[in-house]
């Protein structure tokens, strides 16, 4: 078990926050210093052990307990439960995705307020999601659970192609696949034949956006709209493209109005509580709003570092403010579209060589936000398993055309070698 030495002088009068997964992934040291900003007292529970936790990550934390395996919720549940003996934490959050139906059921048991595990099964499984988001009367792909190859055979001809191929519990786009044909669809379940169950659906033809919130009860008091390029499953499935996601300046914008008045009616009709949403959405060529899927979670992919870096803001303390208090304090305007844009490089092994940074930088360095490659000499990381891949840019610029011109061209001008 591993308690913290308590040396470290706490606020007494700070409410008492359990929080989940404090160690990872990486943001969640950000949003551990958020709670300790904003005057928690923070109960970490997590799997790494406290030898291992960061120096400033411990600071951050009053207390914590290490569990043998986060992926093993009952067991966690259990010795949370008999770790906190007779305390009962004002709040209990989980900002990983895995972890968000455990800190529900961990609420439930302790009668700490915040979302139930119905609620918060409504933003993981996604048929149940898709159901309830259906059901208020809002537009959703076509879609069948497939459990046989007849079964989706059947499907597919009641849907129409195109259709996408996916695994009812599915994550980071794996065993997804775009199927446009018979013969496609015969070699997506030839490939996905491990796969116990899928969902099968009709392919929207769009562009593929976000809407990301931060809610008091179900109410936005922050919301954002990030755009990405190309779609994430097309970025997810070739390695030669460096994908970019841009932030909008404001939800305002007419050119994606739809998607969050979409977003905000998705909000109510799953009953989002309190904290960080993440919801992405298709944009059709006449400007409707299709619904894609939602996490009650930040998003990843350095999203919220984006995000911040459109309005010098810093969600991870007001995500906490939002959390422990209710309160939003972040700004209100937002001066820039910022983008973001992650490089593999070509090759394996380690990085070799960056070409082209100096000229970019040398053009357009005071638009740069921020510089995270790999150096010469690290070790590749493996694009399939992170979207960080090999490193990323942010740009910025109160111009949107400007940020997504300087984007693409770090995008194309840009090359990292590996060997
Ligand atoms: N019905 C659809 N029409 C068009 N594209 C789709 C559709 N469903 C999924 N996709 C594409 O596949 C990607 C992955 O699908 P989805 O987001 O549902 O799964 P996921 O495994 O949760 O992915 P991630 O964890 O990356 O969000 C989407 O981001 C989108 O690019
Ligand atoms: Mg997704």
């Amino acid at each position: 078990m591993g308690a913290l030495p308590r040396r470290r002088a706490v606020s007494l009068s700070g409410m008492d926050v359990l929080f989940l997964s404090p160690a990872y992934p990486p943001e969640m040291l950000q949003f551990t210093r958020g709670l300790a900003e904003v005057g928690a007292r923070v109960l970490g529970v997590g799997d790494t052990p406290v030898g291992a936790l960061p120096g400033h990550l411990k600071r951050n934390l009053a207390d914590y307990l290490q569990v043998p395996a986060m992926g093993d919720p009952d067991d966690v549940f259990r010795r949370i439960l008999a770790w906190l003996g007779g305390r009962r934490p004002a709040r209990i959050e989980a900002n990983w995705e895995p972890m968000t139906v455990l800190a529900a059921r961990l609420r439930e048991a302790l009668g700490v307020p915040g979302m139930s595990v119905d609620t918060v099964v409504g933003f993981r499984d996604k048929p149940l999601m898709r159901a309830r988001v259906e059901a208020a009367g809002l537009r959703v792909p076509r879609s069948a659970r497939v459990r046989t190859a007849s079964e989706a055979r059947t499907a597919a001809m009641a849907i129409g192609f195109p259709l996408v191929l996916k695994p009812v519990a599915g994550a980071g786009s794996a065993d997804t696949w775009r199927v446009d044909d018979m013969l496609q669809l015969e070699a997506a379940l030839h490939a996905t034949s491990h796969v116990a169950e899928s969902s099968l659906e009709e392919f929207i033809t769009g562009e593929e956006l976000t809407y990301e919130t931060l809610c008091v009860d179900g109410v936005p008091v922050y919301e954002s709209v990030c755009r990405y390029e190309p779609s994430a499953l097309v970025a997810r499935k070739n390695a030669w493209i460096s994908p970019i996601i841009q932030s909008y300046r404001s939800v305002d914008d007419p050119s994606v109005r739809a998607g969050v008045a979409l977003g905000r009616d998705v909000l109510r009709a799953l009953g989002m509580g309190t904290g960080f949403t993440h919801m992405e959405w298709f944009r059709l060529p006449n400007g409707e709003a299709v619904f894609g899927e939602i996490a009650c979670r930040p998003p990843g992919a350095n999203m919220v570092d984006l995000m911040n870096y459109s309005d010098d803001g810093d969600l991870f303390r007001e995500w906490a403010r939002v959390v422990c208090h209710r309160d939003f304090r972040g700004p209100r305007v937002r001066p820039w579209s910022a983008a973001i844009v992650f490089k593999r490089a070509e090759g394996q092994g380690r990085i070799r060589r960056i070409d082209g940074m100096d000229a970019f930088r040398g053009a357009f360095g005071r638009h740069l936000a921020r510089e995270d490659l790999l150096p010469v000499g690290a070790p590749r990381r493996d694009w399939h398993q992170t979207f960080l891949s090999d490193g990323n840019v942010v740009v910025r610029h109160p111009d949107m055309g400007e940020t997504l011109r300087m984007a693409r061209l770090f995008a194309q001008s840009v090359r990292m070698y590996a060997g």
